[in-house]
């Protein structure tokens, strides 16, 4: 009987070493994903930017359909990311009459949007399909 129990340990022993190093193997810490990484910056930054425009634009621009009914200075950019390229976006900001000669729209250079900001805009225009 004993010879029995002591195998009985000896084989419950061996499994649990088995399962304590497979579990090792499985707990060993991976790589973190780079997608769970970039998910809260870009949110933020996006968020950030949304500021701004409510700072510097939305008194001329509208964001949203709703705004876009209550009719603004400028063009609605409810729709901006589709027709224009973040590069573009950016050169209208820092330079309306370089395509409209006539605009009212003021250029915004780097003392009223920095870089940082500028990023974070464009961020946010993005988001406006
Ligand atoms: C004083 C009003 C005014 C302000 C403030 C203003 N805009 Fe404009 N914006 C206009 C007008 C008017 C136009 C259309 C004429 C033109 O193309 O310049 C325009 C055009 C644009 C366009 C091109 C849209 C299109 O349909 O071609 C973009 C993009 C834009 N503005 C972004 C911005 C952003 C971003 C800000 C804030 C940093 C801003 N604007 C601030 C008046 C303004």
């Amino acid at each position: 009987m004993s010879t029995f129990r002591s195998s009985v340990l000896a084989a419950t022993a061996c499994g649990v070493a088995t399962l304590a190093l497979v579990g090792l193997s499985f707990a060993a810490p991976g790589k973190p994903k780079p997608k769970k990484a970039a998910k809260p910056a870009a949110a933020a930054s996006v968020a950030a930017g949304k500021k701004v425009f409510a700072a510097k634009c939305a008194g001329c621009h509208a964001a949203t359909a709703s705004e876009a009914k209550a009719g603004k200075p400028g063009p609605a950019l409810t729709h901006v990311a589709k027709f224009m390229k973040p590069a573009a976006m950016e050169a209208k900001i820092r330079n309306p009459k370089k395509s409209n000669p006539n605009s009212i729209m003021p250029a915004f250079g780097p003392q009223q949007i920095p870089a940082g900001e500028m990023k974070a805009l464009i961020a946010y225009l993005s988001t406006l399909k």
